[in-house]
C-alpha cells in the first residue's frame, strides 16, 4: 500500500489507460481519486463503485481539460473531498491520424488543446495547489513513444506529444525546487480505444506486432503499474524525464 494518504486526479480517468491507472492507485492505497470524464458517465460511476469495493474513495468529475477553469475545478474537487492534491496524471488525449497535408485547423486545435495546453495547465494548477500544502507531489504526464519517434500520418498528436515531453523536462527543472516531480511515460501500442481500428483489422494488427519486440500491445494495466511506481517513494529521484514503456518498440528495426 505505498500511496496510503496520497490524493490523485486522473484526466480521461474513466477508459483505457486513465481507468487502468485510476485502479492501480486505488490498489495501492491511495485516499482518494478525482477521475475527470467527459463521456460515459455510467462508465464513471462503475469505477467509482469498484474503487469503494478496493477499499478507496473516488468521485468523477465531468471537466473538459483543455479549459482551465475546468482544470481548476479538478483540483478544488480534490481538494474539498479529499483535502489535499499528491499525484496529478495528466493522460487525457486524442488523435486524428491526419497527416500534414490533410488536417484542418479545427482538429489540430483539438488535439493540441486536449493533449498538450491540458498537460500544462494541468500541471499549473496541480503544483499550485501543491505548493501551497507543501510537502512536494508528483505529476506524471501521459505521452507516448511518439514524443519523440514520428508517426507519418499523426502529425498534430505527434506535436502535442514533442510538446508534454518538453513540459516534463521544464517543468520538472522548475518545480524541483518545491520537490515537485514531473515525469513523462511513454507507451507505446497499448490495448485501448484509440487503437481500436488497429486491433479490428487483423493485417495491420500483425504488421504492428511484428515491429514490437515483444510481439505484441501492452494491455492497460502494464502502464498503469509504472504510473503507480512514479507516484510512490520508490520513484523520489526520478524527475524531469520520460520511461517509455513501449516493449522494446523505439529500437525495433522493424517499421511500422
Ligand atoms: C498512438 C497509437 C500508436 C502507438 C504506437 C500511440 O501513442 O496513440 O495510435 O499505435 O502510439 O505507434
Amino acid at each position: 500500500m505505498s500511496l496510503q494518504n496520497k490524493v490523485a486526479i486522473v484526466t480521461g480517468g474513466n477508459s483505457g489507460i486513465g481507468q487502468a491507472i485510476v485502479l492501480d492507485l486505488a490498489r495501492q492505497g491511495a485516499a482518494g481519486i478525482v477521475i475527470d470524464y467527459v463521456v460515459h458517465p455510467e462508465a464513471t460511476v462503475e469505477l467509482e463503485k469498484e474503487i469503494v469495493k478496493l477499499g478507496g474513495r473516488a468521485i468523477g468529475v465531468d471537466a473538459d481539460v483543455s479549459k482551465i477553469e475546468d482544470l481548476q475545478k479538478l483540483v478544488d474537487a480534490a481538494v474539498k473531498n479529499f483535502g489535499r492534491l499528491d499525484i496529478m496524471v495528466n493522460n487525457a488525449g486524442i488523435e486524428t491520424r491526419t497527416s500534414v497535408l490533410d488536417t484542418t485547423e479545427d482538429q489540430y486545435d483539438k488535439v493540441l488543446n486536449i493533449n498538450l495546453k491540458s498537460a500544462f495547465f494541468g500541471t499549473q494548477v496541480a503544483a499550485r495547489q501543491m505548493i501551497k500544502q507543501g510537502g512536494g507531489g508528483r505529476i506524471i504526464n501521459i505521452t507516448s513513444v511518439h514524443e519523440d519517434w514520428p508517426m507519418p500520418g499523426n502529425t498534430a498528436y505527434c506535436l502535442s506529444k514533442g510538446g508534454m515531453r518538453m513540459l516534463t523536462r521544464t517543468a520538472g527543472v522548475e518545480l524541483a525546487p518545491y520537490n515537485i516531480l514531473v515525469v513523462g511515460v511513454g507507451p507505446g501500442a497499448v490495448e485501448t480505444p484509440i487503437n481500436l481500428s488497429t486491433m479490428h483489422d487483423p493485417a495491420k494488427l500483425q504488421k504492428l506486432n511484428s515491429a514490437i519486440p515483444l510481439g505484441r500491445m501492452a494491455r492497460p494495466e502494464e502502464i498503469a503499474s509504472v504510473v503507480a511506481f512514479l507516484a510512490g517513494d520508490g520513484a523520489s529521484y526520478l524527475t524531469a524525464t520520460s520511461i517509455f514503456v513501449d516493449g522494446g518498440l523505439m529500437q525495433s528495426s522493424v517499421g511500422l
